[in-house]
């Protein structure tokens, strides 16, 4: 990190105590950091403290005359290499996403050419209100150049007392994240590195449901949301993957940085993986398919009589089993989502579908699966399993995501990579 420029901001949340020990991190790996504090943040932490870590006056005011003959705001813009929100509030966000320019820290934010990168942090119900989800969402499009970079917010217990996703990231995992954006000096315009964990990669996930028409008005599908498979997509392109999405029909919005590819059937599916397949590294099937399809679809809706009323059903191809066994083949992982005996028919699936890892998830529980915001899954491999914990479909994404490249690390040298994957288990106090 060694004379890398880095603008760390920091915005009013209980969190900010953090700030001082990713600050400390920062100083300690090289980087030459200057501080911008919003006026919430000076509530909870002394300029001073971080004045005397960087040895660097804190700028806090756009309408310094003082600090302005110095640095002025704009150079200070420009002299960043990135900007680093952390913690950035809810209120933060929003600005951000607007694009406001009312103080300092938001004012920097829209003028720089650097990456910025925002760690959130705030209460669970304030992350979870569609307003804050649709400010994080619009992020994505409010540089020019590139998106901003979201990290975290982790889960778990929190300040007020609630438990639940809108814990700050540790401030050890923040550095991590700022020093592999800058390690081997790979960053490129999009704020992606070398370094990153899926750099380079190509992942095609597949998610949501499918509907099987019966005619023009009505159609047999489930209950996925698609949640996880999207969630699987968004931690994705922040571990640096290129990804493409094929997603069945579900109302969430695309994550920043995927393709999308909208489908509606399973035969719609099929063809959309196998025409995106080639090139793939990684391929995580996360929809829930309709396993058979009407045989035929009324071309006029079917009207009703006093009889009772037979479907005959065909199945629908097994897409995962399709690209499982094509001869040059993606990393291939399947989902098994069972009411009953789930970690015995996921290891059947497992098997009889040639995968090289299959996600068990057990959707008879009204907390997880389907349609929840929470998972707790148990992912499968030949020769070994491993519970990821109870947690929001994002961690589990980063969790499932981070098996996924031990494996492909394990493939690139078998040696390194085979002991990780036994020892590392997770649990709910991961997140404390
Ligand atoms: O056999 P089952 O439907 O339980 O297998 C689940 C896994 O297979 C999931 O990964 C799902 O996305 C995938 N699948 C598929 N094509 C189908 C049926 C399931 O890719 N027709």
């Amino acid at each position: 990190m060694n004379g890398k420029k880095v603008l760390l901001g920091i915005t009013g949340g209980i969190a900010a105590y953090k700030s001082a020990e990713l600050c400390r991190l920062l100083i300690k790996s090289g980087a030459d950091v200057r501080v911008v504090m919003s006026a919430g943040a000076k509530a909870f932490m002394q300029p001073l403290t971080f004045q005397a870590l960087t040895g660097h006056e804190v700028r806090d005011s756009l309408l310094d005359e003082r600090a302005e003959s110095g640095m002025g705001h704009i150079e200070l813009a420009r002299w960043a290499d990135i900007i680093v929100v952390a913690p950035a509030t809810a209120n933060f966000i929003a600005h951000l996403a607007h694009g406001f320019a009312e103080d300092l820290l938001t004012t920097l934010c829209l003028a720089t050419p650097a990456p910025i990168a925002v760690a959130p942090a705030m209460n669970q119900q304030m992350w979870s209100k569609k307003i804050t989800q649709k400010n994080v969402q619009a992020l994505a499009d409010i540089s020019d150049c590139q998106p901003v970079l979201v990290w975290g917010p982790d889960e778990g217990s929190q300040a007020c007392g609630d438990v639940g996703p809108g814990r700050m990231l540790e401030p050890a995992d923040i550095f991590a994240r700022i020093k592999a954006l800058f390690s081997a000096d790979a960053m490129d315009a999009s704020g992606k590195s070398e370094a990153l964990p899926l750099a380079g990669k190509r992942v095609l996930i597949t998610a949501g449901p499918t509907r099987e028409s019966l005619d023009p008005v009505r159609y047999i599908s489930n209950h996925s949301s698609g949640k996880m498979g999207f969630a699987i997509a968004a931690e994705a392109v922040s571990m640096g993957a290129a990804v493409t999405l094929v997603s069945g029909p579900v109302s969430l919005p695309t994550p920043s940085g995927v393709t999308r590819v909208d489908v509606s059937s399973a035969q719609q599916m099929y063809e959309a993986v196998l025409a995106n397949v080639p090139g793939m590294d990684v391929f995580v099937a996360s929809a829930a398919v309709a396993d058979y399809r009407p045989e035929q679809i009324a071309s006029q809706k079917i009207k009703k009589s006093n009889e009772g009323m037979v479907i005959h059903l065909i199945r629908n191809p097994d897409i995962v089993a399709t690209v499982a066994g094509l001869t040059k083949r993606p990393f291939t992982v399947g989902f098994a989502a069972e009411t009953n005996d789930v970690l015995s028919y996921a290891k059947g699936k497992l098997q009889k579908k040639g995968l090289d890892l299959i996600i068990a998830n057990d959707v008879s529980r009204s907390d997880i699966g389907f349609n929840s915001d929470h998972n707790d899954v148990t992912a499968i491999w030949s020769d070994g399993e491993q519970s990821l914990g109870m947690a929001n479909k994002s961690v589990v994404a980063q969790r499932i995501l981070r098996i996924i490249t031990e494996h492909l690390s394990k493939l690139s040298s078998p040696v390194a990579a085979g002991e990780n994957l036994n020892n590392k288990g997770y649990s709910e106090s991961d997140d404390e």
